[in-house]
Protein backbone atom coordinates (compact mmCIF):
# COMPACT_ATOMS: atom_id res chain seq x y z
CA UNK A 1 0.00 0.00 0.00
CA UNK A 2 1.25 3.57 -0.66
CA UNK A 3 1.47 5.86 2.31
CA UNK A 4 -1.49 7.92 0.88
CA UNK A 5 -3.42 4.17 1.27
CA UNK A 6 -2.03 3.89 4.58
CA UNK A 7 -2.67 7.23 5.99
CA UNK A 8 -6.73 6.87 4.79
CA UNK A 9 -7.13 3.68 6.58
CA UNK A 10 -5.33 5.22 9.50
CA UNK A 11 -7.83 8.01 9.30
CA UNK A 12 -10.53 5.58 8.89
CA UNK A 13 -10.12 3.82 11.63
CA UNK A 14 -9.47 6.13 14.06
CA UNK A 15 -13.21 7.96 13.20
CA UNK A 16 -14.61 4.33 13.33
CA UNK A 17 -13.12 3.92 16.61
CA UNK A 18 -14.46 7.33 18.50
CA UNK A 19 -17.38 6.65 16.50
CA UNK A 20 -17.87 3.40 18.11
CA UNK A 21 -17.01 4.84 21.34
CA UNK A 22 -18.39 8.08 21.71
CA UNK A 23 -22.45 6.83 22.87
CA UNK A 24 -20.16 4.94 25.79
CA UNK A 25 -18.30 7.82 26.73
CA UNK A 26 -21.41 10.23 26.62
CA UNK A 27 -22.17 7.80 29.59
CA UNK A 28 -19.04 8.68 31.68
CA UNK A 29 -18.26 11.67 33.13
CA UNK A 30 -14.73 13.43 32.78
CA UNK A 31 -12.94 15.44 30.26
CA UNK A 32 -11.88 14.37 26.76
CA UNK A 33 -8.09 14.25 26.26
CA UNK A 34 -6.92 14.96 22.99
CA UNK A 35 -3.25 14.05 22.74
CA UNK A 36 -1.93 15.57 19.74
CA UNK A 37 -4.20 18.52 18.30
CA UNK A 38 -2.28 19.00 15.54
CA UNK A 39 -4.58 20.51 12.53
CA UNK A 40 -7.21 20.26 15.19
CA UNK A 41 -9.51 18.11 12.82
CA UNK A 42 -10.05 15.02 15.62
CA UNK A 43 -10.43 17.50 18.04
CA UNK A 44 -13.60 19.08 15.81
CA UNK A 45 -14.69 15.74 15.44
CA UNK A 46 -14.53 15.26 19.02
CA UNK A 47 -16.36 18.20 20.05
CA UNK A 48 -19.67 17.01 17.45
CA UNK A 49 -19.40 13.29 18.97
CA UNK A 50 -19.59 14.94 22.65
CA UNK A 51 -21.06 18.24 22.46
CA UNK A 52 -20.51 20.27 25.47
CA UNK A 53 -17.83 17.68 26.48
CA UNK A 54 -14.50 19.88 28.35
CA UNK A 55 -11.32 18.84 25.63
CA UNK A 56 -8.21 19.14 26.76
CA UNK A 57 -5.78 18.72 23.93
CA UNK A 58 -1.80 18.55 24.00
CA UNK A 59 0.67 19.72 21.69
CA UNK A 60 4.16 20.32 21.15
CA UNK A 61 3.46 23.82 19.32
CA UNK A 62 0.14 25.60 18.20
CA UNK A 63 -0.76 24.47 14.92
CA UNK A 64 -4.77 23.78 14.72
CA UNK A 65 -6.70 25.97 12.41
CA UNK A 66 -8.06 28.91 14.13
CA UNK A 67 -11.42 27.69 14.14
CA UNK A 68 -10.35 24.53 16.11
CA UNK A 69 -8.37 26.11 18.66
CA UNK A 70 -9.29 25.09 21.82
CA UNK A 71 -10.33 27.79 24.59
CA UNK A 72 -7.64 29.31 27.01
CA UNK A 73 -7.05 26.61 29.62
CA UNK A 74 -7.93 23.45 27.81
CA UNK A 75 -4.65 23.97 25.79
CA UNK A 76 -1.11 22.38 27.05
CA UNK A 77 1.86 22.99 24.60
CA UNK A 78 5.25 21.56 25.06
CA UNK A 79 6.47 17.93 25.30
CA UNK A 80 3.45 15.61 26.09
CA UNK A 81 5.90 12.68 27.92
CA UNK A 82 6.07 15.89 30.54
CA UNK A 83 2.84 17.99 30.14
CA UNK A 84 0.54 15.18 30.88
CA UNK A 85 1.87 14.44 33.85
CA UNK A 86 -0.02 17.65 34.75
CA UNK A 87 -3.20 15.96 34.14
CA UNK A 88 -2.92 12.52 36.57
CA UNK A 89 -6.01 13.03 38.80
CA UNK A 90 -8.86 14.54 35.93
CA UNK A 91 -10.16 11.16 35.87
CA UNK A 92 -10.96 11.15 32.00
CA UNK A 93 -13.86 9.87 30.38
CA UNK A 94 -11.66 9.23 26.88
CA UNK A 95 -7.95 9.87 26.10
CA UNK A 96 -7.68 9.34 22.34
CA UNK A 97 -3.87 9.53 21.16
CA UNK A 98 -2.84 10.25 17.60
CA UNK A 99 1.27 10.56 17.90
CA UNK A 100 2.35 7.77 16.24
CA UNK A 101 5.16 8.62 13.43
CA UNK A 102 7.13 6.57 10.69
CA UNK A 103 9.89 6.40 13.02
CA UNK A 104 10.10 2.90 14.97
CA UNK A 105 12.29 4.23 17.27
CA UNK A 106 10.47 7.48 18.08
CA UNK A 107 7.32 5.13 18.12
CA UNK A 108 9.28 2.64 20.39
CA UNK A 109 9.75 5.49 23.10
CA UNK A 110 5.78 6.50 22.92
CA UNK A 111 4.85 3.15 23.70
CA UNK A 112 7.00 3.47 26.90
CA UNK A 113 5.90 6.77 28.41
CA UNK A 114 2.40 7.61 26.67
CA UNK A 115 0.68 3.92 28.64
CA UNK A 116 1.27 5.44 32.24
CA UNK A 117 0.33 9.38 32.04
CA UNK A 118 -3.19 7.72 30.37
CA UNK A 119 -4.29 5.65 33.27
CA UNK A 120 -3.17 8.46 34.83
CA UNK A 121 -5.29 10.99 33.68
CA UNK A 122 -8.32 8.49 32.87
CA UNK A 123 -11.04 7.56 35.26
CA UNK A 124 -11.81 3.45 35.60
CA UNK A 125 -13.94 2.61 33.04
CA UNK A 126 -12.47 5.33 30.65
CA UNK A 127 -12.09 4.39 27.20
CA UNK A 128 -8.29 5.02 25.73
CA UNK A 129 -7.93 5.33 21.96
CA UNK A 130 -4.60 5.19 20.33
CA UNK A 131 -2.88 4.79 16.68
CA UNK A 132 -0.40 3.11 18.74
CA UNK A 133 -0.44 -0.22 20.51
CA UNK A 134 -0.16 0.15 24.08
CA UNK A 135 0.83 -2.06 27.01
CA UNK A 136 -0.13 -1.41 30.38
CA UNK A 137 -2.02 -3.94 32.82
CA UNK A 138 -4.62 -1.37 33.84
CA UNK A 139 -5.56 -0.64 29.50
CA UNK A 140 -7.34 -3.82 28.69
CA UNK A 141 -8.05 -4.19 25.01
CA UNK A 142 -11.13 -3.86 23.01
CA UNK A 143 -11.87 -6.00 20.01
CA UNK A 144 -12.61 -4.27 17.10
CA UNK A 145 -14.57 -5.40 14.04
CA UNK A 146 -12.97 -7.30 11.48
CA UNK A 147 -13.23 -4.43 8.67
CA UNK A 148 -11.11 -2.46 11.03
CA UNK A 149 -7.76 -3.92 9.54
CA UNK A 150 -5.23 -5.47 12.94
CA UNK A 151 -2.84 -3.04 13.62
CA UNK A 152 -5.01 0.52 12.29
CA UNK A 153 -6.18 1.32 15.23
CA UNK A 154 -6.14 0.75 19.30
CA UNK A 155 -9.38 0.65 21.97
CA UNK A 156 -8.73 0.02 25.15
CA UNK A 157 -10.74 0.45 28.91
CA UNK A 158 -9.15 1.42 31.52
CA UNK A 159 -9.39 -1.00 34.45
C1 LIG B 1 -0.68 13.09 13.54
S1 LIG B 1 -0.71 14.67 14.29
C2 LIG B 1 -2.31 14.72 15.03
C3 LIG B 1 -3.36 15.07 14.03
C4 LIG B 1 -4.67 15.43 14.68
N1 LIG B 1 -5.39 14.23 15.11
C5 LIG B 1 -5.51 16.25 13.73
O1 LIG B 1 -6.72 16.03 13.66
O2 LIG B 1 -4.98 17.13 13.07
C6 LIG B 1 0.32 14.47 15.71
C7 LIG B 1 0.52 15.73 16.50
O3 LIG B 1 1.10 15.36 17.75
C8 LIG B 1 2.16 16.22 18.07
N2 LIG B 1 3.12 15.42 18.86
C9 LIG B 1 3.59 14.20 18.55
N3 LIG B 1 4.39 13.74 19.52
C10 LIG B 1 4.43 14.71 20.47
C11 LIG B 1 5.09 14.85 21.71
N4 LIG B 1 5.89 13.90 22.18
N5 LIG B 1 4.89 15.99 22.42
C12 LIG B 1 4.12 16.98 21.93
N6 LIG B 1 3.45 16.90 20.77
C13 LIG B 1 3.61 15.79 20.04
C14 LIG B 1 2.72 16.72 16.76
O4 LIG B 1 3.27 18.01 16.93
C15 LIG B 1 1.48 16.72 15.86
O5 LIG B 1 0.87 17.99 15.81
Amino acid sequence: VSRLDSVIRRLSAQRYVLNFVAPFVAAIPGPIIEVGLGNGRTYDHLRQLLPGRRIIALDRQLCAHPSTVPPAGDLILGEIGETAKGLSGVEAALLHADIGTAFPEVDAETRRWLPPLAVAATRQGAYVASGLELAHQQLKPIALPADIEPGRYYLYQRR
